[in-house]
């Protein structure tokens, strides 16, 4: 990156924005900047000109050219492109992608700090109820999952649609919808006004990283369930959108979407179904006759936001195999 400055400064002492280096003739050249008004001559700037005579005469400066302006434009783009920091954490560049037909549905960019904030608390292990962590599962809980998010852009858009589903229609510019932004660099979040599926209000959902890249790619979340102000209890801990991104990054349902089903996480008990509400710990399920203390406080559980607060140190390898370099999931990083 020094390299790319150093260059474009030593090109800068070289322009020719002063008489110092070029022909009185060269500068009348410059006719479109050389307009005469009264007896002041507005400034002449010849530095273009003579750049491309330079630049037709020189094959090897052309080279030089070429390159530093590949270089630039690669530069301003990684400014907006996920990373890999110091100590190996991944940060993902967020685009979220606001459909609004009230102004309370048009979320604020605060609003969107704070989901942005619960986010990197959620995955970081930060979360203050991190606290409430039972005992036998503190030796499982991912702690930091080394996984961050950052937001680099918001699209808003007004729309006459009052409700959406689960078919994608917000991901269509041609359906009222915003199209995503580079899905595979980038993770695409939707907030819409509220949303159904099968008739059912839904908080959000999520493609699983199979999706990598495809023009669906991305997590959709109704904006009464996004950020904490002003959203709808008892899910305004933006614990959804936490939720969501573990499906992004490959979670399952900790229950395996079936009774005693299997989330392919080891270190999450097998429990028989979905918790919902604020269930009282110790909750113990049985399956094929084990009894078990279920971790219903984890974020794949449909506890309520403010009774979910973990992952656990299986679902972080997870998530961090599909970040990986070799992961389906890599775009997310650069390189
Ligand atoms: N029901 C939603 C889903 O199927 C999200 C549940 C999120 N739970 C929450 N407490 N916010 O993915
Ligand atoms: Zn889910
Ligand atoms: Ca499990």
């Amino acid at each position: 990156m020094k390299k790319i400055l150093f260059g474009a400064l030593i090109l800068g002492l070289m322009s020719a924005c002063n008489s110092d280096n070029i022909t009185e003739q060269h500068e009348n050249e410059a006719t479109a900047d050389n307009v005469s008004s009264g007896n002041i001559t507005a400034r002449g700037c010849a530095s273009e000109e003579v750049r491309k005579v330079a630049l037709q005469n020189n094959p090897e400066l052309r080279q030089k050219f070429n390159e530093l302006e590949a270089n630039t434009e690669k530069f301003i783009n990684n400014k907006a492109l996920g990373k890999v920091l110091a100590d190996g954490t991944i940060e993902i560049p967020v685009v979220v992608n606001v459909l609004y037909k009230t102004a309370a549905e048009n979320i604020s960019d605060a609003r969107i700090a704070e989901q942005i904030a619960v986010l990197n608390a959620d995955y970081s292990g930060t979360n203050t109820d991190a606290t409430k962590i039972p005992t036998e599962f503190q030796s499982v809980s991912s702690g930091d999952t080394k996984i961050k998010f950052r937001l680099v852009n918001t699209v808003r858009k007004a729309t006459t649609k009052t409700g959406w589903s689960t078919n994608d229609d917000m991901k269509k510019s041609a359906k009222g919808g915003i199209d995503a932004t580079n899905p595979t660099n980038y993770l695409n979040m939707w907030v819409v006004s509220k949303m159904t599926s099968q008739g059912r209000t839904i908080l959000g959902y999520a493609t699983f990283p199979e999706s990598a890249g495809l023009w669906n790619d991305g997590v959709v979340i109704a904006a009464p369930f996004f950020g904490k102000t002003g959203a709808s209890s008892p899910f305004n801990l933006g614990r959804t959108a936490t939720h969501e991104v573990g499906h992004y990054l490959n979670l399952r349902h900790i229950w395996g979407d079936a009774n005693c089903g299997n989330d392919q996480v080891a270190d999450t008990p097998t429990q028989t179904t979905a918790n919902y509400g604020k269930p009282s710990y110790p909750l113990y399920n049985t399956c094929s006759g084990v009894q078990r203390s279920v971790m219903f406080m984890n974020y794949m559980d449909y506890v309520d936001d403010a009774a979910m607060f973990m992952f656990s140190a299986g679902q972080k390898t997870r998530m961090q195999s599909v970040v990986d370099a070799s992961g389906a999931r890599s775009g997310l990083r650069v390189y």
